[in-house]
């Protein structure tokens, strides 16, 4: 099974990728995280992409485009996998059609999750994540069980990210409106696109997802 999640940031693509990932054994593709590993590594490509994704902008389609069609072609991806930020505007979306077709596989949803203005800004500002193993938590919708320790691994170091700062996020839900949601209606014509509402409660949202991939 291939899927998109689709959604301005903080939507909450990334928490339900990580959940459906392990639920139906797809692997999660998230340009984002894809990027910020370049930009950690200092690679060539991170180094391009690092400037855009500080000032809140979309990096170069032939940098993300290339990211996902090398990655697509690995051994995981063979069972399916999960897009996570991808694609952000139509010629993406067009690219990730000819890629598709030349592995011989197709597109099986799109699901879009509807969340509110106020709730990113919200979302965004309050998240955080383990710096050893990059669970995801937020300063008051999803505390660790024990305050001050990661859930998962037990580290008590923890990071936010550089883009996750008032002025910025207002630069990404621009370029969303502007570039990304224009490209709904390019899925809604294939008839491919499922809404869900982001708004509801983190295991609401998973629910409604999986509704939609089992349906
Ligand atoms: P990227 O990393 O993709 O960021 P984004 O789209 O802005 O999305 P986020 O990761 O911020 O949010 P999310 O929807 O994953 O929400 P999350 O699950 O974390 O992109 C970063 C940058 O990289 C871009 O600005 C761009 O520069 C570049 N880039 C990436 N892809 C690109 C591409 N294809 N083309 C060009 N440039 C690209 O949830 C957020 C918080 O909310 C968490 O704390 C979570 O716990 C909480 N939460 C989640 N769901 C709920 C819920 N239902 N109720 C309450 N809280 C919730």
């Amino acid at each position: 099974m291939i899927i998109i999640l689709f959604g301005p940031p903080g939507a909450g693509k990334g928490t339900q990728a990580q959940r459906i990932e392990k639920a139906h054994g797809l692997v999660q593709l998230s340009t984002g995280d894809m990027l910020r590993a370049a930009v950690a590594a200092k690679t060539h490509y991170g180094q391009k992409a690092q400037e855009k994704m500080q000032a809140g902008q979309l990096v170069s389609d032939d940098i993300v485009i290339g990211i996902i069609a090398d990655r697509i072609k690995e051994d995981d991806c063979k069972n399916g996998f999960i897009l996570d930020g991808f694609p952000r505007n139509v010629a993406q979306a067009k690219a990730l059609d000819v890629m598709l077709e030349e592995e011989g596989v197709k597109l099986d949803a799109v699901v879009q999750m509807e969340v509110n203005d106020e709730a990113l800004v919200d979302r965004i500002s309050g998240r955080y994540t383990c710096a050893n193993c990059n669970e995801g938590y937020h300063d008051t919708n999803l505390k660790p069980k024990v305050d001050g320790v990661c859930d998962v691994c037990g580290s008590t170091e923890f990071k936010r990210r550089a883009d996750d700062n008032a002025e910025t996020v207002a630069k990404r839900l621009d370029e969303y409106y502007a570039q990304t949601a224009p490209v709904l209606p390019y899925y809604a014509e294939k008839g491919i696109l499922q809404q869900v509402d982001g708004m509801a409660a983190i295991d609401d949202v998973t629910a409604q997802i999986n509704a939609v991939l089992t349906a």
